[in-house]
């Protein structure tokens, strides 16, 4: 492996959101042209809360796969306070359908129909258990009294501790962590959790969001942190644990649902995420790490075969473009008219 270039087996994105409708024609590509797998979000308006929907929309996503490219969308349930454990039993015979989402209620984007009260759905977790379904965690309270800063910290004490201690064997993923707090307790458990971590909470902190004037493009819940929760990702990342993988969490919102009075949560991350990663795995001196975190810890904790693929990135500076089409709007990319120093080689 020359510093150069590198190779590795083909990566997946084990939390992505690809939107629905014309959005698709934008998404699909910029994740299927790097990732063989994803685990593709379910909160649409409405959320995908059947197996059928979720097979719906696998087939509006594999429509938008360009010629030439395998890409295989590993689909997800958004949990209610009413998702019927019958679903669950139906998500488990699916190959396709594979795990279900948990949202607070209110959390995020299109979290509205998210789980109001954990005690509500507990005969729905308890028979995931059973069947060996994995959660998948937005790990935030809504609490209006919590500081935004401190919402996931407050989470793990008031609902994942006391849900794990329940149920220890059930499969969960704690995505898209952001704090110190997260990256111990997820270690310190045993090996039936796991963290997906995103390129943007490794390359930014809170001052990439507040510092000189709000920057809309940087909002994305959970918030960035401050820098020594970005320090903890970083290490936890590089640190060849394999409870700690790769989900870009890339989230394309309409640059007039962002640059706006009240924006949307969300970075859209997808047209340059291994590229980025890498530069965050290079900047810490562990670029022989990122082949075990973005392509064979994720598929481990799934149960699933890493790919047979391999790709290379060279080490070669390209310019982001300042957007990119999204339906009938524009999407503003993360590097947005700046240089990205790793580029995906085309032929492999
Ligand atoms: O920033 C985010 N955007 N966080 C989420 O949890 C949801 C996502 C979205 O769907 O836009
Ligand atoms: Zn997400």
């Amino acid at each position: 492996m020359s510093l150069e270039q590198i190779s590795l087996i083909k990566p997946d994105d084990w939390h992505l959101h690809l939107r629905d409708g014309e959005a698709l024609k934008t998404t699909v590509p910029h994740t299927a042209r790097t990732f063989s797998r994803a685990i593709v979000m379910p909160n649409l308006l409405p959320p995908v809360t059947t197996v059928a929907a979720a097979m719906d929309y696998r087939e509006r996503i594999l429509a938008a796969v360009p010629g030439g490219i395998s890409f295989r969308p590993l689909m997800t349930l958004y949990l209610t306070d009413n998702l019927a454990t019958d679903e669950i039993d139906r998500l488990a015979e699916s190959s396709e359908v594979v795990a279900v989402k948990y949202y607070p209620a209110g959390a995020t984007t299109n979290s509205e129909n998210g789980v109001t009260d954990i005690k509500h759905v507990m005969p729905t977790l308890e028979r995931m258990a059973e069947l060996n379904v994995p959660l998948l965690i937005h790990g935030e309270v809504t609490d209006p009294e919590i500081d935004i800063f401190d919402r996931e910290k407050h989470f793990i004490e008031q609902v994942l501790a006391p849900l794990r201690s329940h149920l220890p064997e059930l499969k969960t993923v704690l995505e898209h962590i952001t704090t110190k707090d997260s990256v111990q307790y997820v270690s310190s458990e045993n090996e039936n959790i796991a963290a997906t971590l995103t390129v943007h909470h490794l390359l930014h902190n809170r001052n990439d969001l507040l510092a000189g004037g709000v920057r809309p493009h940087f909002y994305c819940l959970p918030i960035l942190k401050r820098s020594s929760h970005q320090e903890a990702l970083i290490a936890a990342a590089i640190s060849g644990n394999e409870k700690f993988f790769l989900g870009t969490d890339s989230a394309p919102h309409a640059r007039s649902l962002k640059e706006t009075a009240c924006g949307c949560a969300g970075i859209y991350t997808a047209p340059a995420a291994l590229e980025l990663y890498a530069e965050v795995f290079e900047q810490h001196g562990a670029l022989d790490k990122l082949e075990n975190f973005a392509s064979v810890f994720g598929p481990r904790f799934y149960g699933l075969e890493t790919n047979s693929e391999t790709i290379s990135l060279t080490r070669q500076s390209w310019e982001m473009p300042d957007q990119y089409q999204l339906a009938d709007d524009v999407v503003i990319p993360l590097r947005a008219g700046e240089a990205v120093s790793w580029q995906l080689d085309q032929s492999t």
